[in-house]
């Protein structure tokens, strides 16, 4: 049998476990020219909220009825297609199930020097999305000040240590007394606001004493109203995400753009997937400093496919800590 989780209702709000199902499936048959797989590790990723709701969006909702969409790290375990071998370890994007199968055309090969859960955090997606969006669209420049919430994650990880390799000052925002100091103690930020905790505006003035260069924006709500009041003169926003909104029922109020006026701020949202030209140069720029250790990540590993639906719903409330994975 092939295990699925899927997709059973559309949340109104913040999902629960009653919006997923388990099924076994059978398993999926292999035609000529077909890749079988077995899924090793599944990553989850804030934008799967955004598929479970059929709201316009910049990619199509997944269908109620259907396995949950997600990038998978796989073992082939039958290959009727010469390019692939039993025992290839494939990034695809299989789904949260136990078993994929496609002509594999969609398959990208791993680099085993090293760990293949990488392929879905620092050397995947994520860290692809820190890549673009701080070094295409922030443009940062030695001595700038560099700030990113979410900062503990997947991507705020790597946009903060990137900074640091620029030359700037990085300053994250994170939801913990933990998250912060691993931030700063491990990543090598020089600070870390709580922003559950700390007063954001003196902290921000604390931390940030030449003001703000480039703000890279994961989460919206109070953080992004508290940061763009602290912007320097010529700021650059990559907007990347906005997750303290996404189990909004109702379009929150807009922020205030006087800030953006007056210091002549630009803010430039992304999507990773438009940016696949420059898959390469990151690969290149970061595999060599992740396997040299002088780029860091931790993963959030959840053992087992009948953990991710609530797996998921964590990261939605800030439980995980580091990329997380469900190790299949
Ligand atoms: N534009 C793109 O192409 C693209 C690609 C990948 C990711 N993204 C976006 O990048 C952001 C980070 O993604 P990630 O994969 O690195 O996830 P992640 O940071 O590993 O995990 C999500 C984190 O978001 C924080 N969070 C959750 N709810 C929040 C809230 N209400 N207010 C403030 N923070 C909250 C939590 O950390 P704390 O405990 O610190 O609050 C949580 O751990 C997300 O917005 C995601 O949608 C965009």
């Amino acid at each position: 049998m092939n295990r699925q989780i899927r997709l059973k209702s559309r949340p109104e709000g913040a999902p629960s476990l009653a919006n997923f199902e388990t099924v076994d499936a059978a398993m999926p048959s292999v035609l000529d020219g077909g890749v079988l797989r077995r899924t090793l590790y599944l990553s989850l990723d804030p934008y799967m909220r955004g598929r479970m709701s059929d709201a316009p969006s910049y990619a199509a909702p997944v269908e109620v009825g259907a396995p949950m969409c997600g990038g998978t790290v796989s073992e082939v375990i039958e290959s009727k297609n010469p390019a692939f071998r039993k025992g290839d370890v494939v990034l695809g994007y299989d789904g949260w199930q136990q078993y994929g199968v496609s002509e594999g055309k969609e398959l990208r090969p791993l680099d085993t020097s090293v760990p293949p859960s990488t392929a879905l955090g620092v050397l995947g997606m994520p860290g692809m999305t820190a890549f673009v969006g701080l070094i295409d669209i922030g443009q940062p420049k030695p001595g700038e000040t560099v700030v990113v919430s979410a900062a503990s994650g997947a991507v705020g990880a790597v946009v903060g240590q990137l900074a640091k390799i620029r030359g700037c000052r990085a300053v994250g925002i994170a939801g913990s007394a933990d998250k912060c100091r691993y931030v700063v103690d491990e990543l090598g930020f020089d600070a870390c606001i709580n922003y559950k905790t700390d007063d954001l505006k003196s902290a921000l003035k604390a931390a940030c004493p030449d003001r703000i260069d480039i703000y890279f924006e994961n989460v919206g709500g109070a953080v992004q109203a508290a940061v763009l009041k602290h912007l320097n003169r010529g700021a650059r926003i990559p907007l990347c995400g906005l997750i303290a909104e996404y189990n909004a029922t109702e379009i929150p109020a807009g922020p205030n753009w006087r800030p953006l006026l007056v210091n002549r701020a630009t803010v430039r949202g992304f999507i990773v997937s438009d940016h696949q030209d420059r898959g390469p140069a990151f690969l290149k720029e970061v595999t060599p400093l992740v396997k040299s250790g002088r780029i860091k990540y931790r993963e959030d590993v959840v053992d087992g496919l009948d953990n991710a639906p609530s797996a998921f719903l964590g990261l939605l409330a800030g439980k995980n800590f580091g990329k997380l994975i469900v190790r299949l």
